[in-house]
């Protein structure tokens, strides 16, 4: 009989693995990135210096940062084969789907950017580059909006504004988007990161690993949550059909979306911060109504359940104060997580271990095998 041991349903708590990348504090509601405090990061860093950070484990000077800049740039430019795949996807696809298949066709056509190894940061710069990219290459044909001309001067997250929107966005617009994307950037071995990791422990490839971190983040209970936070507000209407609304959900027993942490036991310190931008947003547009609804459904949600908000409370409305389409959101996420998926498969080349944990067999053991003519119907 299979030895009996402990199951951790979920891996909750189990320690896979040393990384030097990024420390949850779960209980105390601190989230540090290669040793720098994410609330120092938000407030004075940059998304380019925060991947530098991420990659290289220190920070930047001014001439590398400038040369990370001006190397993202480069590399926005998708090559014809990829846009002729994306001008076959159905209009009507999800984006993560769409994202997803260009990565992946990426790499048949990029074998070189993919190859695993100490060489993979030349494929992590290329894949942060070009996401922003593939979603507003797929956005504007969706929408009949001009043709998308790559911008090699923008930062990442003018990249971002400039790819999915023709209006030119405001200075407030791209700090909040930039902060988002630090926020965004890595989060230890949450669902895709670990993803990433199990695929570049066998030795596979870089874009292999990141199709596979995408396919991970897709899912409502991971990176979709904003997504359907925004639909909550938008099925509640007003502020006070909020309590009804989750106390109709609660007794259905679904989860409200954008609460609760598999490892945060008080506020994710980003929530905390991107609440502050709804509503810095939301002034600069004379529109609080999404911040009034979150404000509201933070008090009921946890007056109810004793839950506190997460990252996906409010980076919808963020999103969409900015005019972004709610299927974008998650999009939004892995241009950004994408800076953290690629610093830990780098770690996980550096340090290979086939990632292989055990099942705990339940069935039978001793049955005996019936040819199928003395099988019954
Ligand atoms: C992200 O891992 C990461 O770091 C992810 C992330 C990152 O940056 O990569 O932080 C990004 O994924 C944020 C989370 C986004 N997802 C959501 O907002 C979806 C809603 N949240 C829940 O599904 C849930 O909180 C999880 C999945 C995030 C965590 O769930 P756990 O740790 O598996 O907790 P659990 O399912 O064991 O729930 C414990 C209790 C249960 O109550 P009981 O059944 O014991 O009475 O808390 C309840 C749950 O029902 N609960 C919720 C709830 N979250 C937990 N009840 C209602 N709504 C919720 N959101």
């Amino acid at each position: 009989m299979v030895e009996e041991s402990v199951v951790q349903r979920g891996l909750q708590d189990v320690v896979a693995l040393e990384s030097r990348i990024c420390f949850i504090d779960g209980r105390g509601g601190r989230l540090i990135y290669q040793g720098y405090d994410i609330r120092d990061l938000a407030a004075r860093s940059s998304f380019e210096e925060v991947a530098y950070l991420l990659w290289y484990g220190q920070l930047p000077s001014a001439r590398q940062l400038h040369d990370l800049r001006q190397r993202l740039g480069e590399l926005r430019t998708l090559p014809r084969p990829v846009l002729d795949v994306l001008d076959r996807i159905p209009a009507d696809s999800h984006p993560m789907d769409v994202l997803r298949t260009a990565v992946s066709a990426l790499a048949v056509f990029e074998p070189g950017e993919s190859r695993p190894g100490e060489s993979s940061i030349g494929g992590a710069l290329r894949l942060t580059a070009v996401i922003p990219t593939i979603l507003g290459y797929f956005h504007r044909r969706r929408t009949g909006a001009p043709p998308l001309t790559v911008n090699p001067e923008l930062s990442h997250a003018a990249w971002i504004l400039h790819a999915l929107r023709d209006s030119p966005p405001t200075d407030l617009e791209v700090r909040a988007l930039d902060v988002a994307l630090i926020l965004h950037a890595d989060h230890e071995l949450n669902a895709s990161t670990f993803a990433a990791r199990v695929t570049a422990s066998t030795l596979s490839d870089l874009y292999s690993a990141i199709t596979s971190a995408i396919g991970t983040l897709k899912g409502p209970l991971h990176g979709g949550a904003n997504e359907r936070v925004m639909e909550l507000l938008a099925e509640a209407g007003n502020v006070d059909r909020i309590e009804a609304v989750v106390r109709d959900k609660l007794a259905k027993h679904e989860r409200i979306m954008g609460f609760g942490h598999r490892v945060y036991k008080v506020e994710d310190p980003r929530a905390t911060i991107l609440r502050d931008w709804s509503r810095r947003v939301g002034e600069a547009k004379g529109d609080l109504t999404y911040f009034q609804l979150l404000r509201r459904l933070e008090d009921v949600v946890h007056a109810e359940k004793g839950l506190y908000p997460n990252v996906d409370l409010y980076s919808g409305s963020v999103y969409s104060l900015m005019g972004i389409p709610k299927d974008l959101f998650t999009p939004i996420f892995a241009a950004s997580r994408v800076a953290g998926w690629t610093a830990h498969v780098l770690e996980e080349y550096q340090d290979l271990r086939l990632i292989r944990p055990m099942a705990q067999y339940i069935g039978p053991t001793d049955l005996t095998y019936v040819p199928i003519e003395q099988r019954p119907d």
